[in-house]
């Protein structure tokens, strides 16, 4: 299905919609939120600026914004033709048009009986066969009726993987661990640096560890690595190598790979290449996920992203919830000129949900060039970053509320806390009362100066300008199918965005360049007389040679 964006035969920044909020943008400069929020208009403001989606609730209306700037935002969604780009990723087209490529990641949680198809026909029903593979593995080594080379069950999950093999996975089963069970623990590997593994191999019985060698292209420089030293690990420590299939499994686009690896093709967990990395926890990428916390959790999270994909793809552009944190994000990053997005959960358990995002977003958006190759003359990519609160707030909230850049937030609060106990009650209580607090602040300012330092410099340090932007995304519970909304969410509204700025989000040639220098860098390392002169920069091969001789003493 060879896809036609509709793309804007006005440059972005020409579009009526866009000038309209330019002009916009310097008559509502002067005024102060709070004032939006004073008199009897103060709860209609909350209600004409919240909504509920698929369970969750989204007060956006501590930002600076009014009926009109919404109605502009809606306007250029829709000079940006938002809603055919979005139908057209839910058709199959080839939306990611420089991999020639579809981006379906919305049928991997549709129901049994929906038929999305790609440019090679039905992609449905290989959805739910492999979901149903995944099921029946899981079940076996939950149950104990798959067992490791020994005999025994298994206790340890070891995922390996990188970037989108991992970053989704890791943070659902954190985030959801209350969900998994006290005899099945599972631990991530991602980095080439060995430190994770180092730590993690000695808390590991071999005979009792399965492996999920996680990877799309099962190339991966890091993953391939780490799978070949935890295969060694495992020989070294009484596994033979006929047995190692108990102990390995796969997944993977490139089958012929992990069986050329050595891992039974029976246990390779396949999907398709119409699915994104970042955009695949809920493939056979989420493997983990199923065996950690079961199939009926991991089927929840698939329906709560179900829930949002439906309400992104039917709801109207101005109640809709990744749409309007779409448009609201390119306000601040196009139109007061923020740099960067701070995501605050309120809850250790989405501790892994900033780095998640980094990765969704900055992978997705972090683009300079539009669907046609010109250069973009308009910012994309937020920076994202952040904390789980209330740590945030004794490191870096000084900044802002005080500080000169001004940083949009995303808070996300959980009503009920996962922990029962009447003391942890107590926690959760200021945990939320912190969280409002903070929104609260950024929104109004203030002073802190006694009435004896008002026009003091110590009265002057002691301000709070306020007028600074939040949202807040409320969930009841933090279940597996409220998570899986909250993904989705975020997941459409970068989609939103790229729509708007008219790039790509579905591929990453910005990773490339990297790995191909990395590749002629190593063996310099391992012999810095084979460094080429003139081959890398000063600085460059004088790096090598250090770090060379290094780790030449280190072998001698
Ligand atoms: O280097 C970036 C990247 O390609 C990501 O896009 C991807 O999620 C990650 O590496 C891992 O790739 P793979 O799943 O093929 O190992």
């Amino acid at each position: 299905m060879s896809y036609k964006p509709s793309a804007p035969s006005v440059r972005l920044d020409q579009l009526a919609a866009w000038r309209a909020l330019l002009e916009h943008r310097d008559e509502i400069a002067g005024q102060h939120m709070r004032d939006w929020f004073a008199g009897a208009g103060a709860n209609a403001r909350v209600e004409q600026f919240s909504l509920h989606a698929a369970g969750l609730y989204l007060d956006y209306s501590k930002n600076r914004i009014t009926d009109k700037t919404r109605t502009l935002l809606a306007h250029l969604a829709r000079e940006c033709h938002v809603p055919a780009k979005r139908d057209a990723m839910w058709a199959g087209e080839h939306v990611n048009v420089t991999e020639d490529r579809a981006a379906l990641h919305v049928a991997l949680r549709a129901p049994q009986g929906a038929a999305f198809r790609d440019a090679a026909g039905d992609v449905s029903a290989g959805v739910h066969q492999t979901l149903a593979r995944m099921r029946a593995f899981s079940e076996r080594v939950r149950d104990g009726r798959w067992l490791g080379a020994t005999g025994k069950r298994i206790r340890h999950l070891v995922n390996v993987g990188i970037g989108g093999s991992d970053l989704g996975p890791r943070m659902v089963c954190d985030a959801l661990a209350v969900y998994g069970r006290a005899e099945l623990t599972a631990h991530f590997i991602a980095n080439i640096d060995p430190t994770e593994l180092a730590r993690t191999l000695p808390t590991l019985d071999p005979q009792t560890t399965l492996v999920v060698v996680c990877s799309k292209t099962f190339t991966t420089l890091e993953t391939m690595t780490n799978a070949r030293t935890i295969r060694a690990w495992f020989l070294a420590n009484g596994i033979p190598e006929s047995a190692l299939g108990k102990h390995f499994v796969a997944v993977s686009t490139n089958a012929d790979e992990a069986t050329r690896f050595g891992i039974d093709r029976e246990n390779v967990f396949e999907f398709g290449e119409w699915v994104g990395g970042r955009y695949s926890l809920w493939s056979s990428v989420g493997l983990i996920i199923m065996l950690y916390l079961g199939p009926q959790h991991f089927d929840a999270l698939l329906a709560g992203a179900h829930a949002m994909d439906e309400h992104f793809r039917t709801a109207p552009l101005e109640a809709n919830m990744p749409v309007l944190l779409g448009l609201l994000g390119i306000w601040y990053r196009n139109f007061f000129d923020a740099q960067t997005l701070s995501i605050a959960p309120y809850t250790d358990a989405l501790q892994k949900l900033p780095p998640y995002l980094q990765q969704l977003d900055m992978e997705s958006n972090g683009k300079s060039v539009q669907i046609d190759g010109t250069p973009v003359a308009w910012q994309t990519a937020p920076i994202i970053w952040g904390e789980p609160g209330t740590n945030g707030q004794h490191a870096y909230f000084q900044m802002l509320h005080q500080g000169t850049t001004l940083v949009p937030v995303d808070f996300i609060a959980v009503l009920e806390p996962q922990y029962e106990g009447a003391a942890y009650l107590e926690h959760h209580r200021k945990l939320l009362a912190n969280c409002f607090a903070q929104s609260e602040a950024l929104l109004q300012g203030g002073s802190m100066a006694t009435s004896e330092q008002a026009g003091s410099p110590l009265g002057a340090q002691r301000r709070f300008d306020g007028n600074r932007p939040s949202n807040t995304i409320v969930i009841d519970k933090l279940t597996p199918e409220r998570l899986g909304a909250l993904i989705a969410l975020y997941e459409h509204k970068i989609f939103v965005q790229a729509a708007v700025w008219d790039i790509n989000p579905f591929d990453q040639w910005g990773v490339e360049l990297g790995k191909t220098l990395c590749r002629a860098i190593e063996p310099e390392l391992l012999d810095p007389d084979t460094l080429r002169p003139g081959a890398h920069d000063a600085s460059t091969a004088s790096l090598i040679r250090l770090a060379g001789e290094a780790l030449r003493r280190r072998k001698g």
